[in-house]
């Protein structure tokens, strides 16, 4: 490759076929977030445009110098477009050379989001849920639940998924798929939300994110010592839930408190600590097997280039993708 002439182009089909695992996107994820913790990451909040009611496109800058990484995500929210038959989240990534900053690579970011989505969540329970979390609840089965299954499989010794979709064929078409991935795991279709929360050890909500929601999660249905994983914001926690929990942790506070200042979390707490500061051991994990956690991930650009840097370096090494003249 001409580096400055040319442009590696990477597909959705093209990342998928790198077959970057799960394991490995996790070590690169938390490397991202030590990093942060160190203050070493640059990472503006994420400016967004908002087009549509509850769609968005944001756009994601980060630089991690101790892994060569700097890069921005350029990705899209539209709730509507599974009528379409298109992704609810779609768009595309560049990685620039930190030292000339000509482009590298273009990429599909869909699968690069969802897996590093998933890889976060893992990372928070790996810390954060107690050591013996057997029942998860997923709440909304769509593409990133998914990842998030596969995840925290690989961090706890997880038995049963109760599973809630308010569209009951993606509760199916997700046990089918999961079933055949994780056979070990026992399956359930919850006939409602309250159903699958109420004696799960770990609960991950992936509903899309809505700007006024009406959250159907009270406090009441967390049982003790559960860990709560939000990736939809808000929209299924209400205040008095995530105000209830013991600890409340954000993947990083800037962003959190900037996406307060645009009309969310309204309702929530402020941050105990940001996931930067957990895995550099500067603030504590879980301290007691009764404690209540939630840990309010809302997806770092650092995340998206930690992952991207090796999809990249794995595609020149297998002599995948299409070079482009710049
Ligand atoms: N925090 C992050 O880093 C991050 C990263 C990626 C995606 N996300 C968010 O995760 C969420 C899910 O994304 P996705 O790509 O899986 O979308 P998706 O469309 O594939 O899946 C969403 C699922 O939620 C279901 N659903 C909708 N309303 C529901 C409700 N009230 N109760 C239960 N289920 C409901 C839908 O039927 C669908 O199956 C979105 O909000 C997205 O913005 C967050």
């Amino acid at each position: 490759m001409k580096k400055g002439k040319e442009v590696l182009y990477l597909s959705g089909a093209d990342v998928r076929k790198i077959g970057l695992s799960m394991a490995e996107t996790m070590e690169a994820v938390e490397q991202a977030l030590f990093e942060k913790g160190r203050g070493n990451c640059q990472m503006p909040p994420k400016p967004g445009i908002f087009t549509q009611p509850d769609a968005f496109i944001h756009a994601m800058p980060a630089y991690i110098p101790a892994l060569g990484a700097a890069g921005l995500k350029w990705v899209a929210g539209y709730p509507g477009n599974t009528r379409h038959g298109l992704p609810y989240l779609n768009g595309l990534l560049i990685l620039n050379c930190p030292e000339t900053g000509v482009p590298l690579a273009v990429m599909d970011c869909v699968w690069i989001t969802a897996q590093r989505t998933g890889a976060v969540s893992g990372i928070a329970a790996k810390y954060l849920a107690r050591q013996d979390s057997e029942v998860l609840a997923i709440i909304g089965c769509g593409v990133q639940a998914r990842t998030q299954l596969e995840a925290l499989a690989l961090v706890r010794r997880l038995k049963v998924v109760k599973c809630y979709d308010i569209n009951p064929g993606q509760t199916s078409l997700f046990i089918e798929e999961m079933k055949a991935r994780l056979p070990h795991l026992e399956y359930v279709a919850a006939g409602s939300a309250r159903e699958a929360v109420q004696e799960a050890d770990i609960v991950v909500t992936a509903t899309p994110i809505l700007k006024e929601p009406r959250p159907p999660i009270e406090l009441g249905w967390l049982k003790e010592g559960v860990l709560g994983l939000p990736i939809d914001f808000d929209s299924y926690w209400q205040p008095e839930a995530m105000q209830g929990c013991d600890k409340f942790y954000v993947d990083d506070e800037n962003q959190f408190e900037y996406y307060r200042t645009l009309g969310y979390f309204r309702g929530a707490p402020k941050a105990y600590a940001d996931l930067g500061q957990l895995v550099t051991g500067k603030v504590p994990a879980r301290e007691s097997e009764r404690e209540r956690i939630i840990s309010m991930n809302l997806g770092l650009a650092i995340e998206d280039m930690a992952t991207a840097i090796r999809i990249y370096q794995k595609a020149l090494e297998q002599g995948i993708g299409t070079l482009l003249p710049l």
